[in-house]
Order: structure tokens, then sequence, then C-alpha cells
């Protein structure tokens, strides 16, 4: 079936061009935003080698197994399941993954859009020289300033949402492919350029340490979780975005070896981001755990003290914000190809509607931090809610149900036939992963949770 098949809203023009999405979808706020203060809260290096070993195991192949599907499925993820599981004989429920999948895109993008909003803000505070000479305290202030601010983190929501909407109305592989090109590398090169600074803050190695010795008591069941959660969402696994890109892949395009580039350059910008952070956080006196603010209050300074870092401040936030925006496209995208697929509206209204949604649930993720920020759920505000849910909980399961799909309910002849392997013995290997150690971890990991094990 999925042979003669083509993708009712385009394809990519070259397997570049997919390796380019795909990355920009799974490089954004994940790699240096949060991969930097979660390790810093959840104590460092054994947090770390967690994050990496879930990115091996649970993460590459399931990236293999999610793109595959999309490829033969060809449609939104949840048309994509429905089909799926008719070609494997599986009940019609599947296409629920899909659905799962587009509810998560809405909850990660409504705080998403929040946090891109505040690197947006740091543009224009880079631009008017806002860093200049900056220390702890004033750099303190002025992230404080904008947190208190209902006003700015609707305003920053907002131009970042219609950034957003934007370009998906346009399609995904027009504007975007040409941009991603050239913004990637460049914030690669930053990157390395912030690190090369960090050595000079001589808390350098103290840094690293930081990052890479690990001291396995300082990880508990929740830290486990969390280092999982996370090699989902930066990898942007579990919700259908790496699947809706690999419905707009060409055949004979090796999947294998695109989710292995992809999740190799991914890790290589988070680790990145870690090396060049805390040396900085340690060389004036910072708090490691100090959640969300991390990278809005180090970097600052480094860019306030630095030659030529009023440039760097500017060029590295503007980066950022288009990092966050190839990654939020991505997660529009499975409700925006359903929408078109199944209610028969043009791209551009159903990107509005999706976009009014989104963007409503957004403001009261940027009042989660201001006006609204003692109404808890759980114990948990707004923002921290969502991103335990969607990065804790809806990921991981949604990945889970991709990985036993993929590797119990399709049938082999259909993988291996899409997957194009031509060892077999990867293949097998692909295989073996797919169908018990990534469904195993992810089902540990949740007991443990839920205290049966732990
Ligand atoms: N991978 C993105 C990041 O690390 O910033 C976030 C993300 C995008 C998560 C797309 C999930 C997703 F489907």
């Amino acid at each position: 079936m999925a042979d003669i098949k083509k993708s009712q809203h385009g394809e990519w023009s070259s397997r570049f061009a997919f390796i380019l999405a795909a990355t920009g979808s799974a490089v954004g706020l994940g790699n240096i935003w949060k991969f930097p203060y979660i390790t810093g809260e959840n104590g460092g290096g054994a947090f770390v080698v967690v994050y990496l070993l879930c990115v091996l195991a649970i993460g590459i192949p399931i990236m293999i197994a999610e793109t595959m599907l999309g490829r033969r499925g060809r449609q939104s993820p949840i048309n994509t399941m429905s089909d799926l599981a008719d070609e494997a004989g599986a009940h019609k429920n599947w296409h629920y993954i899909g659905w799962l999948g587009v509810i998560a895109g809405f909850l990660i993008l409504a705080y998403y859009s929040v946090i891109a909003g505040w690197a947006l803000s740091y543009v224009l505070k880079a631009l008017t020289g806002s860093f200049s000479g900056g220390n702890p305290e004033t750099m303190g202030a002025l992230f404080k300033g904008l947190m208190d601010s209902p006003v700015q983190q609707v305003f920053w929501h907002s131009v970042f949402m219609a950034a957003t909407m934007f370009i998906v109305a346009r399609g995904v592989s027009g504007g975007l492919e040409k941009a991603v090109r050239f913004l990637m590398p460049t914030l690669f090169v930053l990157l390395i350029l912030l690190v090369g600074y960090a050595m000079t803050t001589g808390y350098y190695m103290q840094g690293l340490e930081f990052l890479f010795k690990p001291d396995f008591s300082e990880i508990d069941g929740h830290a486990i979780l969390t280092a999982m959660g996370h090699a989902f969402f930066t990898l942007s696994l579990g919700m259908g975005a790496i699947m809706v890109y690999g419905s707009y892949l060409p055949k004979h395009i090796s999947i294998a070896k695109t989710s292995i580039i992809i999740s190799c350059a991914d890790t290589a910008v988070a680790l990145l981001a870690g090396m060049a952070i805390f040396p900085i956080v340690f060389a004036n006196g910072l708090e490691a755990g100090s959640g969300p603010g991390l990278i809005f209050q180090t970097l600052p300074i480094a860019f306030g003290n630095m030659t030529g870092g009023w440039l760097f401040g500017i060029l590295f936030f503007i980066l950022l914000s288009f990092a966050a925006l190839s990654s939020s496209i991505s997660l529009i995208e499975p409700a925006v190809a359903y929408l078109v697929e199944n209610k028969n509206i043009a791209r551009q209204k159903a990107c509005i509607w999706a976009g009014l949604i989104t963007w409503g649930l957004g403001v009261t993720v940027a009042f989660s931090f201001n006006i609204w920020s003692g109404f808890t759920i759980f114990g948990k505000g707004i923002f921290d809610l969502l991103d335990y849910l969607t990065a804790n909980l809806m990921l991981p399961i949604g990945g889970f149900c991709i990985a036993i799909f993929a590797g119990w309910v399709m049938k082999p002849e259909d993988s291996k036939h899409e997957l194009e392997m031509t060892n077999p013995q990867i293949y097998e290997a692909w295989k073996f992963l797919v169908s018990y150690v990534a469904p195993a971890a992810v089902f540990i990991v949740f007991l443990n949770v839920i205290g049966i094990l732990g």
C-alpha cells in the first residue's frame, strides 16, 4: 500500500532537507535552556549519564520507529496510525497515539512559546546594551523584571506564536528549510565560541566536572524520570512531530542513518550549552539549580563582560529564537496536518484555529510566573504542571506505544521493507531495542516513580 502513496502536504526536497528540518525540530530550547537547568537541578554528571543512556537505548530506536511509521503512513499521525493499524490487522484504537501527540503538542507549545518569548525579549535587551558590565545582581534583576511583567510576557509570547503560525501556514518546506540551513551551523559556532569564553573564567574544569563526573548518590527515581522525559523532549519524540516530518520523507532515504545524525547533533548542542554555562555559573557564585531562569541569568553576564559581547549577545538570542521557531512549527504540524486532512479546511485556516488555542493556553502560562503564581494544581504552577505532564508523562507514554506498535504490532516484513536496512544484523538490533529495551526501560522508570520498585 504505502509504496505508491504520497503525502498530500508535499515532500522534503532531499535527504539533507529532512535532516535539517528534523534537527531543527530537535535542537531548540530543550538543548540550550532546559538541559542546563534540569541538569543543575538534578545534581549534574549522574543525571547526564542517565540522559545519554536514554538517548542511546530509547531515543534513537524510537526515532527510527517514528520516522518509519510516518513515511509508511504518509499522513498526519492520527490517520497514519489508523491506516497502519488496518494494514497490520490491529485495532483502530492505535490512532489514539496520534491524538495523544496532538494534545501534547498543544500543551508543550503553550509554554514553549512563552519561553521563546523570553528569548525574543532578550534580543531587544541585548540590542539596547542592557547586559553591559552585567553581574549576578543586575542580571538577576533584569530577568526578574521580565518575570514580574505579565504584559511583556504576553506581548513576546504573542509575537512568537504569530511567527510560528505564519511559517506553518506557508508550509514547512518553504522558507524554513532555507533559514535552518544557515542558522543551525551558526548557532553551533556561537556555542563553541561561548565554550571558549567559559575556558577563560578560571572555572572551566569545575564546570566540566559538574557536567561529566557522575555522583550517583545525587540521583533518585524522579531524576531518572526527568532524564528519560528529557531524552524524548529534546529529540522531539513521542508526540508525532518526527512522525509527521517522516511522512514528508521521500523514499529510499536511510532512516537509521539520518536518525543517528540528528540525535548526535542534538546531543552535541546540549553538551556544548552545558559546557558554556556551568563554568559561568560557578565563576559568578550562582546557583546551578536555580531553575528555568538559569541561562537568562548567566549568559548575559558573559556577554556583558567579554570583548564583542554586545554583538555576540544579540546574535545568540536571535539564534536561540530561531532554534525555538524551527522546533515550535513541528509541535503544531501534526494538528494542522490532521485538520487539513479530516476537516477539509485550508492550511491557513487550520493554523489560525490551532494558533489561537495555543496562544490562549500560553497566556495562562505567562501569568503563572507573576499574577497567578499562587495558583497551583497538585502543588505545581501552570508552567511546571504542563512541563511535567508533557515531558515526563505524555511523551514517554506516546513513545512507549510507538515502540510497541513498531516492534510487536506491525508486520516485520513491513518494517523491514520500509527501513531498507542493507545489513540484516542492524535491523535485528533495532528490532530488539524497539521491542524490548525501549518499552521495558520506560515501564521500569514509571514503576519506579509510582513507588512499586523504588
Ligand atoms: N525538541 C525540542 C527542543 O529540544 O527544544 C522541543 C520539542 C519539539 C519537543 C517538538 C517535542 C516536539 F514534538
